[in-house]
């Protein structure tokens, strides 16, 4: 069985912002990367919807041809995912001749089949544009609530469906002119010949998501009418019947034929192997406001054409809002991927949309949810697990990590667990259930330092080497079990511990760390993220304002001089009775001893500190604190209340001073 994922197609008329990630790439992405894990057969395509209106009036608003709008958004929307992890095995674009080929061939074929026919209608013509009007091109008064600007296709205050022709007073948009009403031909899709079959199709599709059963279920009741598929308009592709050049066919009906395109363009050998096939899985991911065209229409073209495969699947996200708001790209109510990207590392984003994803329904993203998540989450359990353990080997072991003699039966438990977590995640991705899926991976790593806090590995050195052995293990099938869901993460784990690539899924749980062999740059994983930058992501988007940095009065170099700062090494670290957030460091400066109480027991633990080297003031006045004399102070970055030591970005000899 080998499977064909494909994500829709985005439009080449903006940039991509985290709806458009929410709805489908993301999905989409984890599911490939893990079947990819599986050793299955599985190739990812999709590309840029570059034909229809919404293309020609982005092109007019910004004065160039479409051909050049949509050349500098398929580039645009290709580098954001790259950038965002996103893999394709082809991403392509439906401008290119194989394209047009095979939309015209798909028509022909279907024509002469029979199902299509052609009829005469009445439409707006605007005579001073020269032009008919779809749907987007006309403005006018809405026919059942009186707002003064409905498009053509929707009402944008009641909500209403319209046709271009109920509107009151139409005017053209481009020149505002009254439009005519003018006969012209169109081909429509004969989709009653085909109600019967997509019926009892569908019924053997029970199990698919609600949302998409809701919708076919309710289409099918109302029973199905002919579509128009042709357009009176200059940008698309043409036709190929001699009498109608200059006609273009809906972009809505030759956008899903990109998916054949675009695998044609993969591999013309091997394309046949996907799409003609009964051995083949095709599922299409797609976010809620495509449902009908690719669970209706696209089928029924399907069974029309009659030589291609029919979707599996068709797991359709729900919305994701922003701030409370629906996102609108209009009104920049929007958050556009490349600006994240300027601030912020994508695995923080992935993990967010993944956590929090509109599987079952709309969902919001909020700012402070963002900050909540990659603090308390990302970085204090996984972050925090990976990182304490990586930094006690490389402390205490030499670098190296440590040779298990022989696993205890709690070794064992925490090496079953990761098996398990491996097999249930394993099926939650292969059910579309990715949200619970992510929890699962970090429930392990959860347990991770739960293990490592019960077996105080910095206290008990019989058992330590056994216990980091175990840890180590976890993180490395870590390393595996985050691919799908955080690519960035999951590499970088495994090139810290030295990892094999080309692990695969099944192995999750079988093996354990690479004993003996050494750590290489050990980092941190998840950058926390301050109210700072959560206050000018908000005010990006007009909640509040960006956040101003209260200045202090200018000194002179002399002032700063005064100061005696320099790098010491923590020895020892005791706990104070009855102080809860204070400790008791004794530090080095070259041979001298230092004791200081400093306020970070809440966030440090005894064992990560010990060994660090840290900026510490060593005139300032001594001071008694918590009943202990403590002398000088350790330096802390403070994220809203939170102490981050500022520790030498490469390893500094204590003693050194800083200027
Ligand atoms: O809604 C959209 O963004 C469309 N461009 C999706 C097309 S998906 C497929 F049919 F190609
Ligand atoms: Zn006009």
């Amino acid at each position: 069985m080998r499977t064909l994922v494909t994500s829709a197609l985005p439009y080449a008329n903006g940039p991509i912002h985290i709806g458009h990630l929410a709805g489908c790439y993301l999905p989409a992405d984890i599911y490939t990367r893990y079947k990819k894990l599986k050793g299955e057969e599985v190739i990812h395509i999709s590309g840029t919807d570059e034909h229809g209106v919404l293309i020609s009036l982005e092109a007019e608003k910004q004065n160039i041809t479409p051909q050049k709008l949509v050349d500098k958004y398929y580039k645009n929307i290709k580098d954001s995912f790259e950038r965002f992890g996103i893999e394709f095995d082809n991403f392509s674009r439906t401008s290119l001749k194989i394209h047009h080929k095979t939309a015209q061939d798909f028509f022909l074929n279907i024509y002469k089949k029979g199902y299509l026919e052609a009829k005469e209608t009445d439409e707006l013509y605007c005579q001073k544009c020269n032009r008919f009007l779809p749907e987007r091109y006309v403005e006018g008064i809405c026919p059942f609530c009186g707002f003064e600007s409905a498009r053509g296709d929707q009402c944008e205050k009641c909500g209403r469906w319209l046709e271009p022709e109920m509107l009151k007073e139409p005017k053209c948009k481009i020149c505002k002119q009254t439009p005519v009403i003018k006969r012209t031909k169109h081909w429509f899709f004969k989709l009653p010949m085909l109600q019967n079959r997509l019926k009892e199709w569908l019924d053997t599709k029970k199990e698919w998501k609600d949302n998409v059963r809701a919708f076919t279920d309710s289409w099918l009741k109302e029973g199905l009418e002919p579509r128009p598929i042709t357009r009176d308009i200059p940008w698309g592709i043409s036709l190929p019947l001699p009498e109608a050049k200059d006609k273009v066919l809906y972009v809505w009906f030759e956008a899903p034929i990109g998916y054949i395109s675009a695998t044609k363009q993969w591999n013309e050998q091997r394309w046949k192997e996907f799409w003609c096939s009964s051995d083949t899985r095709l599922i299409h991911f797609i976010g809620k406001d495509n449902i009908v065209f690719h669970a209706i229409v696209w089928p029924a073209m399907l069974m029309a054409h009659g030589e291609f495969i029919l979707p599996s699947e068709i797991p359709a996200n729900e919305f994701l809002n922003i701030e409370g708001r629906k996102i609108s790209t209009s009104r920049n109510w929007a958050i556009w991927l490349s600006d994240y990207l300027e601030t912020f590392e994508p695995d923080p984003l992935r993990y967010i949309l993944t956590s929090n994803a509109p599987e079952k329904g709309d969902v919001d993203f909020t700012w402070d949810d963002f900050l909540a998540r990659n603090n308390d989450e990302l970085s204090d359990i996984l972050g925090n697990f990976v990182n304490r353990t990586l930094t006690f080997i490389q402390r205490y072991l030499g670098g190296t990590i440590p040779y298990h003699k022989r696993w205890r039966a709690k070794d064992e438990e925490m090496l079953k667990k990761v098996k398990e977590t491996g097999q249930e995640v394993g099926e939650l991705i292969e059910h579309f259930e990715f949200k619970k899926a992510i929890k699962s991976v970090m429930a392990l790593a959860k347990e991770g330092n739960k293990f490592f806090d019960y077996e105080r590995p910095w206290e008990n050195q019989e058992t330590r080497e056994l216990t980091i052995s175990t840890c180590a293990s976890i993180i490395a099938n870590l390393g595996i079990l985050l691919e799908p869901f955080l690519p960035f993460t999951a590499k970088s784990i495994r090139d810290m511990i030295c990892m094999q690539e080309n692990r695969q899924w099944d192995e999750i749980g079988k093996f354990t760390a690479n004993e003996g062999g050494e750590l290489k740059d050990i980092r941190i994983l998840f950058k926390k993220v301050s109210k700072e930058q959560i206050q000018v992501e908000k005010a990006k988007l007009g909640i509040g304002s960006a956040p101003e940095i209260e200045h202090k009065k200018e000194i002179e170099i002399k002032d700063f001089e005064k100061l005696e700062l320099v790098i010491a090494e923590i020895k020892d670290v005791q706990e104070i009775k009855g102080k809860e957030n204070l400790l008791n460091i004794r530090l080095k400066i070259g041979d001298e001893d230092r004791q200081v109480v400093a306020g970070i027991k809440k966030c440090y633990k005894r064992e990560e500190l010990i060994g660090k080297k840290v900026i510490y003031l060593a005139n300032l006045k001594p001071k008694t604190i918590g009943g202990i004399k403590s002398k000088g102070m350790i330096l802390a970055a403070d994220i809203d209340g939170k102490p981050i030591l500022l520790i030498p970005e490469t390893d500094v000899p204590s003693g050194t001073r800083i200027r």
